[in-house]
């Protein structure tokens, strides 16, 4: 059944090639700004992966104002509020964001304040405060997950209360990603892992939420197909640059995907065991997302049937619930294929979720943004029966 409305709205220029971050300054030429500040991370500038980049847009006539390489591994109210006035100070005209989700999103909303000045939680929490575009926004991604290059989302953890606080608007969404396999070859195996299973979770719950669309739709299945392709290969070979390249492109197709349909209980539990217990978010969704199916199973049962096939399973003969039993068993045996090669735990235990935190966790998930956007109502009582099961 089709949708009786929907949009699809992607101004994002998306440019993919191996070696790519050395020579994309012409890119930058149609934004008609000289001047731009870079974010990033320590690990990445000690590896010379920004030397790099600043090199080639330099030796182009572009100039670097400043850099900022203090993005904790949650981007934080504070760390954006440095990036804008640091940004602001310097004289850039425009933001690069070098990293993964986390610098990706802190550089994001620091948009907000360095365009347009104010207040980032007063003036900006919520959705669509902007009335026209903000300044210049460049993205290279450094991890395959987030594929916050390609989303309109920003989520930026607020110390103080425990809390992921969400910024969406459509003017967020950058002007350029460049994908670059070589800049993810030295993500290690755990990352690569974790990271790759976010990207496979935004693809199933855009595809089965209640606010999907064929375009959506379209972009979720050559996800799957991608990530079912490459992640192993990824993770056990971080020189795989077929792989890397892949995976990339994997996460930014699942990026543009939710960043129109949403997520759902997965990541409605993600973000609460993220903001009570502190695991990572790809770690927290690799180890949910199979829970999450359970969870939804009866509603969305024809699409995870669906899915199936794209996940490598053998669906002939098989009735509806065979097959989407099957899928849900395809994205089992890819997590326990990345827990044998000590990439990822399984179990919320073995990401060092205390036990008593699992009913905070519940009641937190019913509170989070993305359950509007999950098939089937998410009740406290009955997510906390998967959450045990995925202890
Ligand atoms: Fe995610």
């Amino acid at each position: 059944m089709l949708p009786e409305f929907y949009q699809f709205h992607h101004p994002t220029k998306v440019i993919y090639g191996e070696g790519l971050v050395n020579d994309f300054a012409h890119e930058l030429e149609e934004l008609g700004v000289k001047n731009y500040f870079i974010v990033s991370d320590q690990v990445l500038s000690s590896l010379g992966l920004i030397e790099q980049i600043k090199t080639g847009l330099e030796e182009a006539g572009f100039t670097i104002t400043g850099e900022f390489y203090d993005v904790p591994q949650d981007a934080s109210v504070e760390a954006v509020e440095s990036i804008s006035r640091q940004a602001t100070d310097s004289g850039a005209e425009g933001l690069i964001a070098v990293g993964g989700g986390s610098v990706i999103d802190a550089t994001k909303a620091a948009n907000f304040v360095f365009s347009e000045g104010g207040d980032l939680v007063a003036d900006y929490s919520g959705a669509s405060t902007l009335t026209k575009p903000l300044k210049p926004f460049i993205v290279i991604p450094t991890t395959a997950g987030t594929g916050s290059e390609n989303t309109l989302i920003a989520m930026i953890y607020d110390v103080a209360n425990k809390t992921k606080l969400a910024f969406s608007d459509k003017f967020l969404l950058p002007d350029l990603a460049v994908l670059d396999p070589v800049m993810t070859q030295s993500l290690p195996p755990g990352l690569t892992a974790s990271t790759g299973m976010d990207a496979l979770t935004h693809a199933v719950e855009s595809y089965v939420g209640v606010d999907t669309s064929p375009h959506s739709e379209a972009l979720a299945v050559a996800a799957i197909r991608h990530i079912f392709k490459y992640l192993v290969r990824a993770t056990q070979k971080g020189d795989d640059l077929e792989a890397r390249g892949g995976m990339l492109i994997a996460a930014n197709m699942a990026g543009s995907s939710f960043s129109h349909s949403m997520v759902g209980c997965v990541h409605a539990m993600a973000h609460a065991v993220g903001g009570l217990t502190r695991v990572p978010h790809g770690v927290a969704n690799a180890i949910l997302l199979p829970h999450g199916m359970e969870y939804n199973f009866e509603v969305c049962k024809e699409k995870f049937a669906e899915l199936a096939p794209v996940m490598g399973e053998n669906v002939t003969g098989k009735s509806i619930d065979e097959a989407a039993r099957g899928a849900i068993a395809a994205v089992r045996r890819l997590g326990r294929q990345l827990n044998a090669l000590n990439a990822m735990a399984v179990r919320l235990k073995d990401a060092g979720v205390p036990e008593e935190s699992l009913p905070a966790i519940a009641e937190a998930a019913t509170e989070d943004g993305a359950i509007v956007y999950n098939p089937r109502e998410v009740v406290a009582e009955e997510i906390l029966v998967h959450l045990k099961n995925a202890y």
